[in-house]
């Protein structure tokens, strides 16, 4: 009897032609001000976060996401996560996703550490009960102790990672958003969040890593994107990706 074919890997990911756009308002002079009072409109500037962004993720990648300050990088990762909506093109996803973006996103500053955790596994799509059954192993894996009774709004950065990271490993999930934030992280705790994502890993599941530390990269991304001013300028191998990164700035 022969055996089936291999199925091709699955797309986790597929954001076709996504563009992002953002009205910038240019600070006026005073003197603007009162000769222009009320029609204030010339002051507004379309300026694109992302441009035409097209790419592929299969199940089990790891893709690093490069790029310049202000390259796009984080706004592309908002738009694969649904946190924002693209102004053109489209972003498909499929499983269950876990995103650490910014600082503090998705906490709410008055709610105590412990009650952000159940929040939050809502959020991702847990029950009480799951996030329950979660809830002593993310506050070890975090490392914060008795915090997690403190209002969040009194966390230090790495505090703040610390929880969001930790939640985040432990809802399940099939794909993985990790924007810088980890390098507030201590370098125990960092080593811990690689050694975690190398876990990740042989588990099968995807992530996309935004760093600016080439050596990370290098470490765990199996393809990089080169994001420069909204545009996908490289899309391949890591080493190659790193070059093109480097060839990138002051573009
Ligand atoms: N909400 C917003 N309103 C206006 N402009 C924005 C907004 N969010 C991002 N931008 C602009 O879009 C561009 C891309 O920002 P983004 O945060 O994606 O860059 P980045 O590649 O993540 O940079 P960094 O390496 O500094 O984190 C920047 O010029 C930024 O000012
Ligand atoms: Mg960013």
């Amino acid at each position: 009897m022969s055996s089936p074919a291999p199925e091709s890997t699955p797309v986790v990911v597929r954001a076709s032609d996504v563009s992002k756009r953002f009205v910038i308002r240019k600070d006026k002079s005073l003197k603007e001000r009162v000769v222009n009072f009320g029609r204030s409109n010339k002051h507004k500037d379309d300026f694109w976060a992302l441009r035409d962004v097209s790419l592929e993720i299969s199940a089990g990648s790891t893709v690093g996401l490069v790029g310049a300050n202000g390259s796009g990088k984080s706004t592309l990762l908002k738009v694969i996560g649904g946190i924002i909506q693209p102004d053109t093109g489209i972003v498909q996803r499929r499983g269950r996703l876990a995103a650490l973006l910014e600082l503090g996103a998705g906490f709410h500053p008055d709610l105590t550490g412990r009650e952000n955790v159940f929040l939050n596994g809502a959020i991702l799509g847990l029950s009480r009960k799951q996030t329950e059954q979660y809830f002593d192993s993310i506050v070890e894996f975090s490392e914060i102790g008795d915090f997690i009774d403190t209002q969040v709004k009194f966390y230090s950065s790495g505090m703040y990672v610390r929880l969001a990271f930790a939640i985040a490993v432990h809802v399940d999930p099939d794909l993985l958003l990790v924007d810088e934030v980890l390098a507030v992280g201590d370098e125990p705790f960092q080593e811990k969040c690689m050694a975690k994502i190398r876990e990740f890993q042989k588990e099968g599941r995807t992530i996309v890593f935004v760093s600016h530390s080439s050596a990370q990269i290098e470490d765990l991304c199996d393809r990089v994107v080169v994001l420069s001013h909204g545009e996908a300028i490289f899309d391949g191998g890591t080493v190659d990706g790193l070059e093109a990164l480097r060839e990138s700035f002051g573009r």
